[in-house]
């Protein structure tokens, strides 16, 4: 057995096609990653549980073989990925009076964060810093230690279902994992794909593609201000080709990764060409139109996209063409000299990356309220 329990946390993304595990330590501000393990996603669909049991086996399993090697720690803390339809994202604003000047602290924030309001039927699971102005005059991301007599507080509040929360809750309380934080998945992988000076562009976009759900993060000024996912990915290109070609599955996904762009009037290919651009094209078009209901100012001005299914050189033509700005395909950036990062990493390497690097793992936090969680949360972004 270890003794590390306040710098030891789990990272978990539950995928479509891998639920996968890592380890992150913090001992004496060196971060480190230990066991990352791969396993079999079975009970998962678009983003979602559907199937507990299976999911609790699996993870039961896959935590054994982990601490049979590395020694556990009863409740070991853990952070979360988030994907498919069970959550929403809004974009809250919460003014404060005072009565007179006062400084702001970070008591002063998290006074704030617990005006969140409730929305019915979900549950606040995870809050951005967007921007805070001072006595409507100025805006900065950082007040403390300002005067001022009227402060205002943008927060991108995560807002998942209170069923599918408890659900969760149940989930990783019987595997002894205290599931301390909930990140959307684009928002995570974002941590694992960006360096400070991608946050610079006033707009971007950061698309994470994977087998059944593709994830979406726009920032505007290096701050979330919308996340959704789209119940679509790569996979469904592959029983795209299985249906129009009568193929088994696996012959589909085998000609859909040996794609290449038909250089003459070959008609099979030209034929398979279609079958992947159509889908694909479904895909970047309802982000499009996704984005632009919410607001026309929604327009990217540089594209990043990770995920395995961003392997697919369909998919960075169509949002070139679509969103007619530059398009990057993104690996993780290295992280703690890991040798596992693929894009299909993204998730998980990000989650570790941003607990690793925010105060979650030596908070006392009160399992009451998750919002209570960020009391004294130093607000990295996402
Ligand atoms: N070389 C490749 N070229 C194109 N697509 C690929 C390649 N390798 C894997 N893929 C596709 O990537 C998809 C899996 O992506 P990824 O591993 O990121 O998904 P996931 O995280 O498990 O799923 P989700 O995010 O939907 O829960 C599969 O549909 C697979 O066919
Ligand atoms: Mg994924």
């Amino acid at each position: 057995m270890s003794d590390v329990k306040d710098s030891n946390i789990l990272a978990i993304d539950l995928g479509s096609t891998f639920i996968r595990v890592l380890i992150g330590k913090n001992q004496f501000s060196n971060k480190s990653i230990s066991h990352f393990v791969s396993l079999p996603s079975y009970g998962i669909k678009n983003g979602t549980i559907y199937d507990f049991e299976q999911v609790r086996t699996i993870l039961s399993a896959g935590l054994k073989s982990i601490y049979q090697k590395e020694g556990s720690n009863f409740k070991e803390k853990c952070i979360l990925n988030l994907s498919g339809k069970v959550y929403v994202s809004k974009n809250i604003k919460i003014d404060q009076k005072f009565s007179k000047e006062t400084q702001i602290r970070s008591k002063t924030i998290n006074d704030l964060l617990l005006k969140i309001p409730e929305e019915k039927g979900y549950t606040s699971v995870h809050v951005c810093k967007k921007s805070f102005f001072i006595d409507n005059s100025f805006e900065t991301l950082n007040p403390s230690g300002m005067f001022c007599n009227a402060f205002q507080a943008n927060f991108h509040v995560i807002y998942m279902l209170s069923t599918y929360y408890r659900t969760l809750k149940e989930l990783f309380n019987s595997l002894h994992l205290d599931l301390v934080d909930i990140l959307p998945s684009p928002i995570a992988s974002a941590n694992a794909i960006l360096k400070e000076n991608d946050y610079l562009i006033p707009k971007i976009l950061v698309v994470d593609i994977g087998a059944l759900t593709t994830d979406f993060v726009f920032f505007s000024g290096g701050v979330p201000e919308f996340t959704s996912s789209v119940l679509l990915g790569s996979e469904n290109i592959t029983r795209d080709i299985s249906f129009g070609l009568k193929l088994n599955r696996d012959d589909a996904e085998k000609l859909k990764l040996d794609f290449s762009e038909p250089t003459d009037e070959d008609d099979f290919k030209n034929f398979l060409r279609n079958i992947i651009y159509s889908r694909a094209e479904d895909i970047v078009l309802y982000i499009y139109d996704k984005l632009k209901k919410v607001s026309d100012n929604m327009v990217p001005l540089r594209v990043y996209l990770t995920g395995q299914g961003s392997k697919l050189l369909a998919f960075k033509k169509l949002f070139e063409e679509v969103f007619e700005c530059p398009v990057e395909i993104r690996r993780p950036f290295s992280l703690a000299s890991t040798e596992k990062r693929d894009y299909e990493h993204a998730t998980v390497l990000g989650l570790i990356n941003y607990a690793l690097n925010n105060t979650i793992l030596t908070n006392k936090y009160d399992d009451q309220n998750f919002i209570q969680r960020f009391f004294e949360t130093f607000f990295k972004r996402g």
